[in-house]
């Protein structure tokens, strides 16, 4: 059923975006460099799967290409500290003959020197699994180089807007948002799949309707689940793709949306969620003595009573790891569960 595998695949860069086209030529206009104008520094933020990555990298192939800018692509998942950032960004706009230092101060002066030189793009994917110290020290220095065009992707902007002011002051980008996807966007990226990587006949369009439903505006969701179908309904030697593998693809794909989702979270929110999971509809109390009682015990020094708020009620709801819900005897407790 599978014909062509990569067309599947989560790094696959389709020949045109789905219904990005205006997000794709603002980033483009703010990071073209001309005689009159300077590039500026840009902020992508929308929740997974809404095509924040793919959208930079579709901006970034066409400036490399018709424009020869160079462009360094880091991800802060991997890279996770400033010093690594740097580095990585040094190895992907292949700037040789470092010097033997290494810290990040002499890393910056490198870059700086390349600056000098030529200016470049640097994109920070998953900005926000740095730390806050780390992504004010980056951004800081970075937004200082003049022919140096900053673009941050991350969850949201509340990184951004809780930036000190001598770095906001400095650094000013153009914001880009990412909603996420209609149902009919999705299908409409399912179909462009499923023609160039399904065998003709062997999907039905109501069938990529079902998965873009269930799908919650998630693309990665949306592929990954038809990916999945159709590898079931090839190993169980079926020439259709069947309801029942749809259904068995998309329940596996949920959990391995949370374990993605988990896996950029720091390790007090992995906490939080672990107590969520262990014990139906703890109260905020109940989940605040809880946590405090488990770090101690992991030797995790607690974070305090307000960050605390921000993880289990914003934060991981977001992600759509847990639910809030109002319960109990008396109107202002709220209940905490796993999604
Ligand atoms: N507009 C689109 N057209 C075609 N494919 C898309 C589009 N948007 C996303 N995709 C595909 O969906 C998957 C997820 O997209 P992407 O990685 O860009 O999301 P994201 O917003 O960066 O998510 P996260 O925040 O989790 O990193 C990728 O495989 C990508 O190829
Ligand atoms: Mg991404």
């Amino acid at each position: 059923m599978v014909h062509r595998h990569d067309v599947l695949e989560e790094l696959h860069l389709p020949a045109a975006l789905v219904a990005r086209q205006a997000q794709a030529a603002e980033l483009r206009f703010e990071l073209t460099f001309g005689p009159q104008k300077t590039a500026g520094h840009a902020w992508l933020h929308g929740p997974p799967g809404a095509g924040k990555t793919s959208t930079a990298r579709f901006v970034i192939e066409a400036l490399r290409a018709e424009a020869g800018v160079p462009v360094a692509y880091v991800n802060c998942w991997k890279a996770n500290t400033a010093y690594l950032a740097l580095a990585q960004a040094i190895d992907e706009l292949r700037i040789l003959g470092l010097d033997q230092r290494r810290d990040a101060l002499s890393r910056l002066a490198v870059l700086s020197k390349e600056a000098a030189r030529r200016p470049f793009v640097l994109v920070l994917d998953e900005f926000d699994a740095l730390a806050a110290p780390d992504r004010s020290f980056l951004l800081y220095t970075l937004a200082e180089l003049e022919r140096v065009s900053l673009v941050c992707i991350a969850g949201s902007q509340e990184p951004l807007v809780e930036l000190e002011d001598r770095v906001r002051s400095r650094f000013r980008p153009v914001q880009v948002a990412f909603a996420r996807y209609a149902a009919n966007d999705l299908v409409a990226i399912l179909l462009a799949r499923a023609e160039t990587g399904l065998t003709p006949g062997s999907w039905s369009r109501s069938q990529l309707e079902r998965i873009a439903g269930m799908s919650n505006g998630d693309a990665r969701i949306a592929i990954q689940t038809l990916r999945r179908a159709a590898n079931l309904a090839d190993r169980a030697g079926e020439a259709f793709l069947t309801d029942a593998a749809v259904d068995r693809a998309y329940t596996e794909m949920r959990d391995i949306r949370k374990q993605y989702a988990l896996r950029k979270l720091t390790p007090h929110h992995r906490l939080i969620f672990d107590l969520v999971l262990a014990e139906k509809g703890l109260s905020a109390k109940e989940l605040w003595s809880r946590y405090l009682q488990a770090a101690r015990s992991y030797g995790l020094p607690p974070i305090a009573l307000r960050t605390f708020r921000k993880y289990a009620n914003v934060e991981l709801t977001q992600a759509r790891l847990v639910e809030v819900r109002p319960g109990g005897p008396r109107r202002n407790v709220f209940r905490y569960y796993a999604t």
